[in-house]
């Protein structure tokens, strides 16, 4: 069936950030419930790093970390929707922007990218270039940190991530995928 949503986010970025509004506006942009497994993982990564999050959508991750000892966190989504209802969450010390990842080039100096359910958003060439500006931009020491829901429907993107960066972890629950990516040695 062919949906107004799926017909916009054929349509660019302006038609993909007003089928993500819509969604968001609509209660379904994805109120995703936390994976206690993603939240496990990234106890473990987070004191004293300076984190970007791509794909942030309503700031429900950016919640669950909050006051986990990082040392900055900026969070990024091309819905202004989502944006706004990150912001009313008030949490110290997040800075929510709209921004769309294949634009998106870091302003400062960070060292852990998050993207939760996301990264399947970008055309398959975009989503390595992502990541390799990313990685470029952090300092030694830098991670990225992805997760993928329905490893098998995105198989591919799995197998790229694997293929091109260092996998320092590769946890499995259900049909998710949770990588931590190092650069390539
Ligand atoms: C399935 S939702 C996941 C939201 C959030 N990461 C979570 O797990 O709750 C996908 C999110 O990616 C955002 N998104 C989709 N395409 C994007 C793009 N090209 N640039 C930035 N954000 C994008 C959507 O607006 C939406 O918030």
């Amino acid at each position: 069936m062919v949906t107004l949503v799926g017909v916009l986010r054929r349509l660019g970025p302006i038609g993909r950030r007003l089928a993500w509004n819509r969604q968001f506006r609509n209660g379904t942009g994805f109120a995703g419930e936390r994976s206690p497994v993603l939240l496990a993982l990234l106890g473990t990564q987070l004191a004293g790093r300076r984190i970007v999050e791509l794909g942030c959508g309503d700031g429900s991750l950016a919640a669950a970390l909050a006051d986990d000892g990082w040392a900055s966190y900026e969070a990024f989504d091309i819905s202004s929707v989502a944006i706004g209802l990150a912001e009313a969450r008030r949490l110290p010390r997040v800075q929510f922007r709209v921004a769309e990842m294949d634009a998106w080039t870091p302003s400062d100096l960070f060292d852990l990218l998050l993207i939760e359910e996301a990264i399947y958003y970008l055309a398959p060439g975009k989503q390595t270039a992502l990541l390799d500006r990313a990685f470029a931009a952090m300092g030694p020491g830098g991670r990225a940190v992805i997760a993928i829901h329905s490893a098998e429907k995105h198989a591919a993107i799995v197998e790229r991530l694997r293929q091109r960066y260092r996998v320092l972890t590769d946890r499995r629950e259900r049909d998710r995928c949770y990588l931590v990516l190092a650069p390539p040695a």
